[in-house]
């Protein structure tokens, strides 16, 4: 780094990095100060190939001027209006958009600022559905071992990642099912792994134990994402669905990674064939130039709760920025390219591609599972011995080095990247980890 980017940086102490080593981190900084397509630029002036789509969330690849032009021109009209008994039109336009994406009957849509908030907001709504219907003992909530769903109190009380909940009171009534990594019978696999459709039985069991007349809903995350790219076994989802069918609970896919095109659909619900009661989404929805989170439900939920009088507030729930109109302008910009790019299209396009590349890396390092699923993928590094995380740490910032942004959770590497990739991009960054594998000592 030359010395004018030195003097450049800003004093990094007064900021507390989220999810970060804060102390290693600013001991060894990495800046991006820049983004154009699939390419971050570092302060020290040198391209990074994003692997991540930042954190899963830009999936139409970065510096779209086309969202920036939204953006500016909603700014320059309507820069806020309130959420409560107010709105604009945008708000209204947005919606209606998403609920073409969904699947038929999701077309409901309640919106928030982030994956965490569309979360709670699910949450809420499947305990006040079933109050509305005269059920308000279904309080519980029913989700996996190593869900991510945010780290709200909501969302961190159903996700199943020990560091996100050790630390912190959660919420009672949460039960989980266990995950679905199985490296025993389905090391490697590629997609949805043959076996382990059993494994959606353990909802039966944990219902027994708590009467299924007290659960409220059952959540889960599609593919597991930030609890390392964890695909459902083949047919798990299904039986997921018919065992809530059975018992009257509400299924709720946590599409806060999987919304907009990961799996090459608009949702993995459409992908997998499976529908939920509630989606929630966010990251993808606007690119991530804006935060934004979403809850889209079925028109039922949504009407069991239209009663009482006119003028009666159906949900005591929303956010100051709920539909904030720049948000809402940013999301329709992102929509309108993920349509006329077919960028969808392209990610299922490319999943091929994309899993030859991320298996051919198999004997490269200190390797010992791939999975795979779209364009989302997890290789996981065996811990170097008495030293978790280690190896992945050592993996993140070698290949920050060598030009590859790729996301580390312990010694779990996971790519997900724009989805205007190409085949000679997806080359290019297997080529680049492949050679960062090799130097894990
Ligand atoms: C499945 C899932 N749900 C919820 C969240 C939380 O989203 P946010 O960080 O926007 O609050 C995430 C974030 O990665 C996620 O992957």
């Amino acid at each position: 780094m030359d010395d004018a980017s030195l003097t450049n940086r800003p004093d990094l102490s007064a900021y507390w990095m989220p999810f970060t080593a804060n102390r290693q981190f600013k001991a060894d900084p990495r800046l991006f100060v820049a983004a154009r397509g699939l390419y971050y630029r570092t302060e020290d002036g040198r391209e990074v190939l994003d692997a991540t789509s930042g954190l899963w969330c830009v999936n139409a690849g970065h510096g779209r001027p086309e969202i920036a032009e939204a953006v500016q021109r909603q700014l320059m009209t309507l820069d806020y209006a309130p959420g409560f008994q107010m709105s604009h039109p945008g708000a209204f336009a947005l919606a209606t958009r998403i609920a073409e994406l969904t699947p038929a009957g999701l077309d409901r849509v309640f919106f928030s600022n982030s994956g965490s908030e569309a979360v709670e907001t699910a949450m809420k709504i499947a305990q006040a559905y079933h109050r509305a219907r005269g059920e308000g003992q279904r309080t519980r909530f029913i989700s996996r071992e190593r869900a991510y769903h945010g780290v709200n109190y909501g969302g961190m009380s159903v996700g199943g990642l020990v560091n996100n909940r050790r630390t912190f009171t959660t919420l009672p009534g949460v039960d989980h099912l266990r995950h679905t990594h199985e490296p025993g019978r389905s090391a490697f696999s590629r997609g949805q792994p043959a076996q382990g459709a059993e494994l959606a039985d353990e909802l039966e069991r944990i219902l027994a134990l708590h009467g299924p007349d007290t659960i409220a809903a059952v959540i889960v995350e599609p593919v597991a994402g930030s609890g390392g790219v964890l695909p459902p076994p083949a047919g798990y989802l299904e039986r997921l669905r018919s065992i809530c069918d059975h018992h009257g609970l509400i299924l709720i896919f946590d599409e806060v990674i999987t919304g907009f095109g990961r799996l090459g659909t608009a949702f993995a619900a459409q992908y997998f064939g499976v529908t939920p009661d509630i989606i929630t989404m966010a990251k993808g929805i606007t690119n991530a130039a804006v935060p934004m989170g979403a809850t889209a439900v079925k028109r039922e939920i949504h009407d069991a709760l239209m009663q009482g009088p006119a003028n009666a507030v159906e949900l005591f729930h929303g956010y100051t920025y709920s539909a904030h109109p720049v948000a809402c302008a940013a999301a329709l910009a992102t929509l309108d390219i993920y349509e006329r790019e077919r960028l969808f299209e392209n990610a299922a396009a490319m999943a091929p591609a994309f899993e030859a590349a991320v298996h051919g890396l198999r004997d490269r390092g200190p390797i010992v599972d791939i999975r795979n699923l779209g364009l989302m993928a997890a290789i996981d590094l065996a811990p170097r011995p008495g030293a978790p995380g280690a190896r992945g740490y050592d993996a993140l910032t070698r290949a920050y080095k060598a030009g590859l942004l790729i996301r580390v959770t312990g010694d779990t590497i996971a790519l997900s990247p724009p989805l205007t990739i190409g085949e000679a991009q997806i080359a290019d960054m297997a080529g680049m980890l492949g050679k960062v594998l090799e130097t894990l000592e």
